[in-house]
């Protein structure tokens, strides 16, 4: 049962992918137009929403975190490195909500907001390469039964 927190893992992060190239591909239109801008705005926000749930869920007490806890104690530091990220992720993207959310954006507005959210793609890219890496070694940990 705690095996499959680790694939899981995967599932969620297909799903990040799949809203992140949405929108990216949205905003790269730079929507001018209310329609086009409140579809940006609900990607975003739908955004927040699954990261949300995928922070709860590698935080939860028998979550993802504590899954990789268990199978390589050593890593804690780690670990608590890539937890501290989540509040400056999640503030990262609801900035970028308030942002789509103003009534009056120009194109230029669009196109920075682009911009920026190129750059929290790459952050969330670079915080899930870590995790994926660390629990690569937990595996290689647990199952070689070293320590
Ligand atoms: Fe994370
Ligand atoms: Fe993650």
């Amino acid at each position: 049962m705690e095996d499959t927190k680790i694939f899981d893992h995967h599932e969620l992060r297909r799903t990040l992918r799949s809203v992140s190239s949405g929108l990216d591909h949205l905003l790269s239109a730079a929507p001018t137009t209310s329609i086009s801008a409140m579809a940006a705005i609900r990607a975003i926000e739908r955004l927040e929403y699954t990261l949300a749930a995928h922070f709860r869920y590698e935080e939860a007490e028998r979550g993802f975190f504590a899954e990789v806890m268990s199978a390589a104690p050593e890593r804690v530091s780690d670990l608590d490195k890539l937890r501290s990220e989540h509040p400056a992720l999640s503030s990262q993207l609801q900035r970028l909500a308030e942002i789509a959310r103003r009534p009056d954006l120009s194109v230029s507005d669009w196109c920075s907001l682009a911009a920026d959210f190129e750059a929290f793609v790459r952050a969330l890219q670079s915080h899930e390469h870590a995790e994926d890496a660390l629990v690569a070694d937990a595996m290689v940990t647990d199952e070689g039964g070293s320590g």
